[in-house]
């Protein structure tokens, strides 16, 4: 019985930092977000006339391979912005590789 107990506490601890590591993924991509080319994505994007990226997700056509495809090689007036996600606080500050930095970007655009 206390083996059960145990295990059971074990499972809701795992289950409780899964959450508490998924916020903090949602609130490194929204830092990123707001604050990347120092005004922040959103600065372009926000503007109908750009591509929405929240609804192109949503929609199937801007999948994560894609994404990451135009923020390394930039493409027509979207600049590169690997260095922008690199050098942001909160990124060095939580140590993401880029993998990391560009999923919880991504999930929090996703999202929003
Ligand atoms: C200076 C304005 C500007 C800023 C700042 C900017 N973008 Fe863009 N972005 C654009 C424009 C314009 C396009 C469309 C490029 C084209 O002609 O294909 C674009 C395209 C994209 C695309 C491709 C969308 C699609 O559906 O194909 C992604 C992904 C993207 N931007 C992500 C970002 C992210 C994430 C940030 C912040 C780190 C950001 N952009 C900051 C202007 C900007």
């Amino acid at each position: 019985m206390k083996t059960t107990l145990g295990t059971l506490a074990g499972v809701a601890l795992i289950a409780l930092s899964g959450a508490a590591f998924a916020d903090e993924q949602t609130e490194i991509g929204k830092k990123i977000y707001d604050r990347a080319f120092g005004r922040g994505c959103g600065t372009c994007h926000d503007i109908s006339s750009n591509p929405q990226l929240t609804a192109n997700i949503k929609a199937g056509t801007l999948d994560r391979a894609k994404f990451e495809e135009v923020l390394t090689n930039g493409r027509n007036a979207m600049p590169k912005a690997m260095d922008q996600i690199m050098t942001n606080a909160a990124v060095t500050k939580a140590g993401y590789t880029e993998e990391m930095a560009i999923d919880a970007l991504y999930k929090y655009i996703s999202t929003k």
